[in-house]
């Protein structure tokens, strides 16, 4: 082998690097994700000498020349980048395949092409004519948006030298190579590399770029995981490819707070703001069902209603089945558990299936009285009257514990037109009385149960 080359093998899902082949990741676990790839080695010492070493400042001496954030126009996306995006900084956009990241992004050039800012959107993945296509459904675009088909990162950087873009979009960055590296695109030695060099471009020319990043299950191309810790922000764009919303959800942010959530609608015509997610997501609540009610979450600084649903039916073999979609299947088991000791219900009979309706997922322990009580509701078939919100989390002694923002969940709840708010005992204190809805405090889950049962 040629003298400062070395091959390293790595796995493919989370980046994990080991002189040898393994079967199974130690990392994460995958089985059969790890690739060989040629590393060169760094050529350091005598490089470096030759440089300055770069001297420290104080904050005080710190120029900020440029206005900091620049507003995208599309309000969903900047509350979840922290208000706006930062001049400078690189943020990761992952999601399936499909889902519409570059939608998101091409609106978002649009907006801020429109705002009289110079953007750069460089495609490896479609031709000029797609880009163009999907952007005719969008709207009409002016000229300060430049696209770019290429995938050389070295020209890429020329480009943007002699451009000097505003913002800049990397779609994606799995079609990106440095000629430098000799694994092909995609590989994690190369994904890494080609975000180094992004990151020196946002960094030193002051250039707000945004990275496309595909996850995929089979582990063939590598995923953004490798890249997280390299970027300021991490978004990821979820939802059901079936259903039209999509949520973006920030789960890594420098400039902002982490979990906020942004809601869009996928039309025939883009990406469009869902300014209401509560009322979105209980659009076609059941009326007169039982095992259903609204339990309210917290995602950042927003509360969102959303419909939770439980079906229990009495069991056909000896293990009864439990299933749990969009919420945290082990958290139901243990909702269940506590309902049948503290509440005395016996559900070991049972078949339990429980949902929140909608395709979202929801993991706040908020939500555990939401479950709890559609739970009983289905299984004593107690219908709950439709404008019942209920929200606090269960303790395993059957308490309903205290939850942060109470007052902000009730607001909500009384915006959308609910009437009863089943709460937590312990909020009391922290909730201002408000004309038009009742409040009904509890601090166990029995006298949860009995207030559905007594009738609300
Ligand atoms: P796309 O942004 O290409 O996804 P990604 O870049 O994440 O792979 O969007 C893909 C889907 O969105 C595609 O199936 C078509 C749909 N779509 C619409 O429904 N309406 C639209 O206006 C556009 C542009 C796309
Ligand atoms: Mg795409």
């Amino acid at each position: 082998m040629a003298k400062g080359k070395k091959t390293v093998f790595f796995c493919q899902n989370c980046g994990y690097e080991s002189v040898k082949w393994m079967g199974q990741c130690p990392g994460c676990q995958e089985w059969n994700t790890f690739v060989e790839e040629s590393v060169s080695e760094q050529k350091t010492v005598g490089n470096r000498r030759q440089r300055e070493p770069s001297r420290p400042v104080s904050l005080s001496d710190i120029q900020m020349e440029r206005e900091e954030r620049m507003m995208t126009g599309t309000e969903e996306l900047d509350r979840v980048l922290g208000g706006g995006i930062v001049v400078g900084s690189l943020v990761l956009v992952g999601g399936d395949p499909g889902i519409g990241k570059s939608t998101l992004l091409l609106q978002v050039c649009r907006q801020l092409a429109l705002a009289g800012k110079k953007v750069l959107y460089i495609s490896g993945e479609e031709s000029l004519r797609q880009i163009k296509l999907r952007a005719q459904r969008i709207g009409t675009f002016n000229d300060n948006l430049l696209l770019l088909c290429e995938t050389n990162l070295t020209d890429i950087r020329k480009t943007a030298e002699q451009q000097k873009p505003d913002m800049m979009v990397i779609d994606s960055i799995q079609t990106m190579y440095n000629e430098e590296v000799s694994s092909a695109p995609g590989s994690v030695s190369q994904v890494r590399e080609s975000t180094g060099i992004l990151l020196q471009i946002a960094k030193g020319m002051g250039i707000s770029i945004f990275i496309v990043g595909h996850v995929t299950k089979d582990g063939s191309v590598a995923g953004p995981r490798v890249l997280e810790h390299m970027v300021d922000t991490v978004l990821y764009f979820e939802g059901d490819r079936h259903a039209s919303y999509r949520i973006l959800r920030s789960v890594k942010n420098r400039f902002g707070s982490t979990n906020e959530i942004g809601v869009f609608e996928m039309r025939n015509e883009g990406l469009a703001e869902v300014k209401n997610p509560s009322e979105f997501m209980l659009n076609g609540k059941p009326e007169g069902a039982s095992g259903s009610i609204v339990a309210c979450s917290m995602e950042g600084t927003r509360p969102i209603l959303i419909e939770v649903q439980a079906l229990v039916c009495r069991s056909n073999f000896g293990i009864p089945r439990r299933t749990a979609a969009g919420t945290d299947f082990n958290r139901v088991n243990l909702l269940m558990a506590v309902l049948e000791k503290r509440g005395r219900m016996n559900l070991s009979e049972y078949d339990a299936y429980v949902n929140i309706a909608g395709g979202i997922k929801m993991t706040e322990p908020a939500i555990d009285l939401g479950i709890l009580l559609a739970i009983a509701s289905s299984c004593k078939d107690i219908v709950i009257p439709d404008k019942v919100v209920a929200f606090g989390e269960v303790g395993l002694s059957g308490e309903v514990r205290a939850v942060s923002m109470a007052q902000q969940r009730v607001k909500e709840a009384q915006k959308l037109g609910f009437e009863t708010v089943i709460l937590p005992k312990v909020c009391e204190s922290a909730i201002e009385p408000a004309d038009g809805i009742r409040l009904i405090y509890v601090s166990t889950i029995k006298e949860a149960v009995n207030a559905i049962q007594t009738g609300i």
